[in-house]
């Protein structure tokens, strides 16, 4: 991780973020990393319903990532912890401008320190390399592979599954 790394903070999301979450969640650049992306990363009628479904989920932990020095302006990324089929899980997405300076390692131990229960699961395709090392700077390791579908390639792609005791 670079010794620049900037301060960042978790906050509660707020409605003027969301915008910023639709640039991040559909770059094509990003989306090529998951298999976890929406149907259309250009739809924002689906976009704004998901997240609207998120954000009221009593089983979901959602945050901003947002640079330390000016919270409220500086989004870079969101983080979220939820419950898939009774198993707890994290996942992350930072801008892709943002990447590269230790950003989703640090906010996934700042979630982990605030979300205590464990085990807690996480999937990253298995070509993604930069998901998997934040997951295993923080402990996690990898138990499992599976498929998991990825909408812009139309097709199964290989996944990790990584487990923190
Ligand atoms: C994967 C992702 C979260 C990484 O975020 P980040 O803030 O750049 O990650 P960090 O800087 O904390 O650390 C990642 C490490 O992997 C490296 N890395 C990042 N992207 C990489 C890539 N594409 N290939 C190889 N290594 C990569 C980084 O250089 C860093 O290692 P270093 O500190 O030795 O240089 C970010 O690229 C992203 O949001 N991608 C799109 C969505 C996504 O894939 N989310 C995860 C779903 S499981």
């Amino acid at each position: 991780m670079p010794d620049t790394a900037p301060a960042i903070v978790l906050r509660e999301v707020l409605d003027a973020d969301l915008h910023q979450f639709f640039e991040h969640l559909r770059d094509p650049q990003a989306v090529a990393m998951g298999p976890f992306t929406a149907e259309d990363p250009n739809d924002r009628q689906s976009f704004d319903a998901h997240w609207r479904r998120l954000r009221r989920n009593p089983e979901v932990t959602v945050r901003t990532i947002a640079l330390a020095d000016d919270p409220e302006r500086l989004v870079v990324g969101h983080i979220l912890h939820f419950v898939e089929e009774g198993q707890p899980q994290v996942s992350y997405w930072i801008g892709r401008e943002h990447w590269g300076r230790g950003i989703a390692t640090t906010a996934l131990a700042m979630l982990l320190r605030e979300v205590p229960e464990r085990p807690v699961w996480a999937r990253a395709a298995r070509h993604n390399r930069g998901s998997l090392m934040v997951l295993q700077r923080n402990g996690f390791v990898i138990v499992g592979q599976d498929t998991g579908y990825a909408p812009d390639r139309g097709r199964m792609i290989d996944e990790l599954v990584l487990r923190l005791a």
